[in-house]
Parts: C-alpha cells; sequence; structure tokens
C-alpha cells in the first residue's frame, strides 16, 4: 500500500528561494516516489482565521498554486486542489470533529495564544477551530503523513487526538498522521542573519526575479574584507558561501573559502557569478509560469480537476462518518 501523503500550503503568494529550496523541492521528490500517494492543497479556509484581505486572497492562491506547478508538481501524478473548492466537506467535518474537543484543550494549543497575542482583536471561533479545520483536510483522505516543520506539531498532535477519538468513540478507522520531515535545505537569509523570509525585508530572493534584481539583491548582502585567518561560520559571508555551495557546487565553495585564507575574496566577482547561477535555475521555472499565465484556462481545468478527484475520496469519508455519528448519510 502506498503511504498517502498531504502538504498543504498557505496563500502567501510568489514563492521565494527559501520555499522552493527548504519545502517545494521535498514534495516534488514525494510525487515521484513511488511508495507515496501524493496530495496536495492550497488552504485558503485557513486564511480566513486572521486578518487578511477578500479582495486579493485568490490571487494569492493563484500566485502560488502557478509557482507550484512552475516548479514541478505535476497534477497528472498528484491531486492540487484549492481547499474552498471542497469548503462544503471539509468545513462539514471540521464540525463533526469539533464535538470530540473540548474548548479547553484548543485554548491552550501554543499556536492559538501566539495568534491571540498577534491579533487580539480578532480572536474568533474560526481561529479557535484552526487545528480542526487542518485536522479535517488531513483525515478526509486518510492521509498519515504530513510534511510540515516543527512549529505544526501542536496541530499534529490535535490532528492524532481527533483521530483516536473518532475511532475510538465512532468505530471509524482514520490513521494518526505522523509530521515527517522532507529532504529540503536550510536557507538562510541573504542579509547574514536567520532564514530567508517573506517577512524580513530584504531578506529573499524571490522565484520570479531576473538577473537584474538578483544581482541588485545580492549587492546588499554584507561582507568583510574578504581575507582572514579562518572563514567566517556565520554571518553575511558563511551564508554568500553557502549559497555558492547550493548553486555552484561544494567544489567552487572550496575554491573562495581558500582565497579567503590566501589571496582575499573579491565578492564584487563572486556576486555576479552567483546571481548568474542561481538566475539559472530560476530561469526555466520563469518560463514554465510564463505558460501557465499564457493558459488561465489550464490552470483553470487543474483547479477543477484536482478538485473532483479530490472530492471523490472525501466525499467518501464524510458519508461514513455522517453514518457512524448517527446522522443522516
Ligand atoms: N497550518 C499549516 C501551516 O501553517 C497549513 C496547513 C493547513 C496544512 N492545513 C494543512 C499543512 C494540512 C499540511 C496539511 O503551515
Amino acid at each position: 500500500m502506498k503511504k498517502r501523503v498531504l502538504a498543504g500550503m498557505r496563500p502567501t503568494g510568489r514563492l521565494h528561494l527559501g520555499n522552493y529550496l527548504g519545502a517545494a523541492k521535498g514534495m516534488l521528490a514525494l510525487q515521484d516516489d513511488p511508495d507515496y500517494e501524493t496530495l496536495f492543497t492550497v488552504v485558503d479556509i485557513h486564511a480566513i482565521t486572521t486578518p487578511y484581505d477578500a479582495t486579493s486572497l485568490q490571487q494569492s492562491v493563484r500566485d502560488v498554486y502557478l509557482d507550484y506547478l512552475a516548479v514541478g508538481l505535476d497534477p497528472e501524478k498528484s491531486a492540487i486542489t484549492v481547499q474552498s473548492d471542497l469548503a462544503d466537506l471539509i468545513t462539514q467535518l471540521s464540525f463533526y470533529f469539533s464535538s470530540v474537543m473540548t474548548v479547553a484543550r484548543m485554548r491552550h494549543l501554543p499556536t492559538f495564544k501566539d495568534k491571540v497575542k498577534q491579533h487580539p482583536d480578532y480572536v474568533t471561533m474560526a481561529l479557535l477551530n484552526y487545528p480542526l479545520l487542518m485536522a479535517a483536510d488531513i483525515l478526509i483522505y486518510k492521509a498519515g503523513m504530513v510534511p510540515v516543520g516543527i512549529d505544526q506539531e501542536p496541530h499534529l498532535e490535535i490532528a492524532r487526538e481527533v483521530a483516536r477519538k473518532m475511532n475510538e468513540q465512532y468505530g471509524m478507522d482514520f490513521p494518526e498522521p505522523v509530521r515527517f520531515a522532507t529532504k529540503g535545505e536550510y536557507v538562510p537569509s541573504i542579509l547574514g542573519e536567520g532564514k530567508m523570509s517573506k517577512s524580513v525585508e530584504g531578506s529573499a530572493i524571490e522565484l520570479g526575479d531576473d538577473l537584474d534584481t538578483i544581482v541588485a539583491r545580492l549587492k546588499k548582502a554584507p561582507t568583510d574584507s574578504g581575507k582572514g585567518e579562518t572563514v567566517p561560520t556565520e554571518g553575511g559571508v558563511a551564508n554568500l558561501l553557502q549559497f555558492v555551495e547550493l548553486f555552484q557546487g561544494e567544489a567552487k565553495r572550496r575554491e573562495y573559502e581558500a582565497a579567503y585564507v590566501g589571496e582575499g575574496i573579491r565578492y564584487g566577482d563572486l556576486k555576479k557569478e552567483l546571481a548568474e547561477a542561481i538566475f539559472a535555475e530560476l530561469q526555466p521555472i520563469q518560463e514554465r509560469r510564463r505558460k501557465l499565465e499564457n493558459n488561465p484556462e489550464y490552470v483553470d481545468r487543474m483547479m477543477r480537476e484536482g478538485a473532483e478527484r479530490s472530492r471523490a475520496i472525501a466525499e467518501a469519508t464524510v458519508a461514513e462518518v455522517r453514518e457512524k455519528m448517527g446522522l443522516r448519510k
């Protein structure tokens, strides 16, 4: 039996290099692995649990969806859905799940408390229910594996609890989903501190950047005199060297390391070559993205077909839950 994996992407708009190397590439590998059956979903209903802009939400959904197709998610191999296309079934299931979980359990989640601090005027029922909506995303397909970061562990714990309770009280056969790490790279900020992040201005290279933009962004990466007794292991120079390794290979990195303790690195040249190497990797992705942008009917059809394929599985699960919970089928 294939292991069923569900990956959820928030509609954050276009991806950057960190998303690509850190998450998307790992997901791509899974869809080509015969041991796995992969499902992908852009979770737009989750977006409404915190303040958001209704007029641009579907543009963000489409941007993420197109970027994932452009980097190589293949609708022939994986079902790729937009969550709200299955809103009727997923929100319905999450309501049934809310009947086996207590308010106290939900209120004490660290992720909930963080959001309460962030948006004290937006503590809604939807926010409290966020983890149950996520449990429904996963369990509606009876997916046992979920590739997410460690910050999502409390939510998966909820999904496992829901699965256990539904199995014990109603005789369902939900798996207890586990988090697993896909093979991804840690992608540092180009500013030298922390990781590449959408919310840190200037830290990222976007998947859609052209060569000039990449050059301009790398210009802002902090450097030093280019010479020293030992090669820095953290900060701007260390991060630049990591990018060199990611895009130009380990041998190139060692050349620079030798130069650092020898005749010195010329960062102008390093950055220029690095920008070219990064752009070379992004160019085919950008080309595929342009083709998709010029063919909106194809994208619409992929969204529709993804929803139809997933709907068949989701309907069966909801029907089973309704019957076992004593509701009309
Ligand atoms: N909570 C997840 C996050 O913030 C997003 C998400 C929602 C998700 N539903 C999911 C991830 C289902 C995986 C599976 O990243």
